[in-house]
């Protein structure tokens, strides 16, 4: 593992025209940006990277995150990078799919026996009574992962030479869509693109306050109820009763004329491997949520609009050897 500097943070994931796909689906326009191309196979790595940094710079030792673990394994391999600790606070019902990397690169995991918001929660207290860097979303450092997900529109900008007409993207705690809106917001206002995309948040099935509100066309956040979501080994990444972004990724999903659309594990699936038929490219099924959301909302629109849909994560099993 080599060291890892301010200057390089990570990105410069591809925008790939999905030919293939279109043809598929009987869409115009479909790119892909592949988010599963970063070094631990998830957006995650773009807010890992930074922090790690910061922590160190802060003076700390530890890098402390709850997690699904996408995001722990990817802060586990920064903090290895920049010679840090890390606590990982995983829920014990969660399928635990990366633990054995994090292990292998150090990380301390936590058990706990309580869905994620709680683990969120917990993870809090702990930093603060050890002194640990908390990167936790909804935590005093999470202002730091706009930082890294507008470099995603940046990317997409340059990569395309505009912005597209639509964008889709997973949702989970609504961090990466809203982010990624500050992105196109910023780069209008300075002039490099005369649009903001319109923005599809993308899902899991009745289990997601940012999608339930925007159904209901409510303005306000309203966090479901903890019993009526239900987490599977698919919908992890996604599934939440109170999402830590959440006001902010409802907000830049109306303020873009855009739309929320949930979507099943079996179309999870289903799609991810239409991707992989299609284009070649092993995706998360969560992330594959990206694409269905498109196609819904596009059918429903009635038209073939210019898309970018942000597949989040990579399909690869990340195993020891
Ligand atoms: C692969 C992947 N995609 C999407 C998401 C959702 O991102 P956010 O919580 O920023 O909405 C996650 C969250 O863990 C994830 O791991």
């Amino acid at each position: 593992m080599e060291e890892l500097s301010e200057e390089e943070p990570p990105g410069s994931t591809p925008l790939i025209r999905a030919r293939n796909l279109e043809k598929a689906l009987k869409q115009k326009k479909f790119f892909i940006k592949f988010e599963g191309a970063s070094r631990t196979g998830t957006q995650k790595d773009r807010i890992s990277a930074l922090h790690a940094i910061r922590a160190r710079e802060l003076g700390y030792d530890t890098l402390a995150v709850a997690t699904c673990g996408n995001y722990g394994a990817s802060v586990s391999y920064y903090a290895k990078i920049m010679g840090l600790k890390s606590v990982a606070a995983i829920p014990e019902s969660y399928s635990n799919s990366r633990t054995e990397e994090m292990v292998v690169n150090g990380t301390e995991i936590i058990n706990v026996p309580y869905k994620y918001e709680e683990a969120v929660g917990m993870m809090k207290d702990l930093a603060n009574d050890n002194a640990w860097y908390n990167c936790s979303p909804g935590s005093e450092n999470s202002h730091i992962d706009m930082l890294g997900y507008e470099k995603i529109a940046e990317e997409i900008v340059s990569q395309l030479g505009h912005a597209p007409q639509m964008l889709s993207v997973p949702v989970g705690n609504g961090t990466t869509l809203s982010g990624i809106y500050r992105g196109f917001v910023k780069l209008k206002s300075a002039g490099f693109t005369d649009r903001v995309p319109r923005f599809i948040g993308a899902s899991t099935a009745g289990g997601n306050p940012i999608i339930s509100t925007w159904k209901k066309h409510e303005r306000k956040i309203v966090d479901l109820k903890p019993m009526a979501i239900h987490e599977s080994s698919l919908n992890e990444p996604l599934v939440s009763y109170k999402a830590m972004d959440g006001q902010a990724a409802l907000d830049s999903i109306y303020n873009s004329h855009g739309f929320g659309e949930y979507v099943t594990d079996y179309e999870m699936t289903y799609y991810s491997r239409i991707i992989e038929n299609t284009e070649g490219i092993s995706t998360l099924p969560a992330s594959a949520s990206a694409l269905v959301a498109a196609s819904h909302v596009l059918s429903k629109l009635g038209h073939n609009a210019e898309c970018v849909i942000v597949i989040t994560g990579s399909g690869k099993k990340w195993t020891v050897q």
